[in-house]
């Protein structure tokens, strides 16, 4: 993955629990002194290796941490280094959920070499959207769930995240039911 995802890690970690606690994540996860640079693709095995080593450091398990990281990457990378592209997604919240499928499509064009996920996105009722999550990785699904949390904070439309469906193989898919 890009190292800009390790290096939003880093940057929550610090922000919550300070600079020696991410050492001590690097060097348990045997990347003592690494630092990321974020247009640099890396192995995902880092990023494994680094959510890993941050639920032992740190005491959470892995599905609060990533659902930690998927608010933070909304709410402190997102707004504050691509402002532009959240409100391309859409002007509320049903707009961006309904756009979804289409928003890394915008960031490939940042990002060249991006493995993005896909979504697949349905209303069910006006404040109801049924998502579907493919991804060439696994093990994200609760990410996703932080992630749909801070569009909620985002758009000031705290939301509910139901998993409705986990994925069981690598071409299966996670489902969720977001409603406010
Ligand atoms: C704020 C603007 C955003 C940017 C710049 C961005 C960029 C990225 C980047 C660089 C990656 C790593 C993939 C790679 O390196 O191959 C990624 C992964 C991912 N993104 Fe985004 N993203 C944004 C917003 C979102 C939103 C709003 C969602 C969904 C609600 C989302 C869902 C994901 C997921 C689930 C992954 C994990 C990778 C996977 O499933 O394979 N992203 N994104």
């Amino acid at each position: 993955m890009y190292g800009i995802v390790n290096k939003a890690l880093e940057e929550m970690v610090c922000t919550r629990f300070g600079q020696p606690t991410w050492d001590k994540i690097l060097r348990k996860a045997g990347l003592a002194d690494e630092f990321f640079l974020s247009n640099e693709g890396y192995p995902d095995e880092i990023t494994y290796r680094l959510v890993g080593a941050s639920c032992e450091v740190t005491q959470l398990e892995a599905a609060p941490l990533l659902e930690d990281f998927g608010r933070h990457w909304v709410l402190e990378t997102g707004r504050r280094s691509y402002g532009g592209l959240l409100e391309a997604g859409g002007s509320n919240l049903t707009e961006f959920l309904l756009n979804l499928p289409n928003f890394h499509a915008r960031v490939n064009l940042i990002y060249p070499e991006l493995k993005p996920p896909e979504f697949f996105s349905e209303a069910l009722a006006p404040q109801k959207i049924q998502l579907k999550y493919y991804s060439h990785r696994p093990g994200l699904a609760h990410f996703v769930i932080g992630l749909l949390d801070g569009l909620g904070i985002l758009f000031s439309t705290p939301v509910n995240v139901e998993q409705t469906k986990v994925r069981q193989s690598q071409d299966d898919f996670d489902q969720f039911i977001v409603w406010w």
